[in-house]
């Protein structure tokens, strides 16, 4: 039996429970519209944990003033049985109110470049919405463990951040990125794209393979990885290049010319309205 809830009241109830009785928790927080990268989270949190709470909130907090917070895809009913389906111990689907209930408000915020680069650039206020509501899931849930997907790469390691500096004690579980048989990674916002974007959109994955292939083969120029990237992307006439980018990691610096270490490969491109991101890492195996 899964247990659905929609008040703060109600989880915090069940998640006593739970803790009294030393069942270990996996938490996979989703913004819904679940597809197979939440659908791989909840099967690693099930196998992993006691007791897995899968969270169900499009957070407008994230949104920016003209973004797509009002046509996001809401899809509960389909949401509520694949999380059962995958064997998810709790569903907790808030109202906004629920989990922001006055005006005023405490954020949680990472500063620095970690925020400022990448998506943090178009995007100014987006990270600070994503560790405020993660937050606030975490001393809500109290999880052992936490699921992240690999595809919001920099909201991993905002999220490392957050966690390390709040001492918040819990396991976080990064994902790889989960495609399609052609190669685009599965994202909620995929839903947008008319047939000819969904096709143009094959060249994000496409040309991230080649780069990872140039990296196998030897390339270690920063800049030759952005130039064939963003040249491959501007051959589609229907993307829009918001960034093509390379940065260190985890703390996302510049990296210097030739890359050394672990780097993060990161896409920004629209498609008609729909901004999609996806990323590779480049690193020495
Ligand atoms: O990755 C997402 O879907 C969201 O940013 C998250 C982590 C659920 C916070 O709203």
């Amino acid at each position: 039996m899964m247990i659905v809830c929609h008040t703060v009241d109600e989880l915090r109830n069940k998640i006593k429970q739970v803790c009294k009785a030393g069942a270990s928790i996996g938490l996979v927080p989703t913004m819904g519209a679940l597809h197979e990268g939440h659908a791989a989270l909840i099967k690693a949190a099930v196998e992993n944990n006691d007791f897995v709470v899968v969270t169900i909130f499009v957070n407008p907090t994230q949104f920016g003033p003209t973004e797509d917070l009002d046509s996001y895809p809401r899809t509960l009913d389909a949401d509520l049985s694949l999380a059962k389906q995958l064997g998810a111990s709790l569903v907790f689907a808030p109202s906004a109110q629920a989990m922001y209930p006055s005006e005023e408000m405490t954020w949680v915020e990472v500063t620095g470049n970690l925020t400022k680069v990448l998506c943090g650039s178009s995007r100014p206020t987006h990270f600070r919405g994503v560790a405020t509501i993660v937050s606030k899931l975490f001393n809500l849930v109290k999880p052992t463990r936490a699921y992240f997907g690999q595809k919001d790469a920099q909201q991993v390691q905002v999220l490392k951040r957050m966690v390390k500096d709040l001492f918040f004690d819990v396991e976080l579980v990064i994902m790889p990125i989960i495609r399609e048989a052609d190669g685009l990674a599965k994202s909620s916002r995929n839903a947008y794209l008319s047939k000819e974007e969904r096709q143009a959109a094959l060249v994000l994955g496409r040309s991230l393979e080649k780069a990872q292939e140039q990296f196998k083969q030897g390339e270690r120029k920063a800049k030759a990885f952005i130039d064939f990237v963003s040249g491959e992307i501007a051959k589609e006439r229907l993307a829009k290049i918001d960034y093509v980018a390379v940065y260190q990691l985890p703390d996302l610096k510049q990296p210097s010319a030739i890359i050394n270490g672990q780097s993060l490969l990161a896409v920004a491109v629209y498609f008609g309205q729909t901004r999609l991101i996806d990323n590779c890492i480049l690193e020495e195996r």
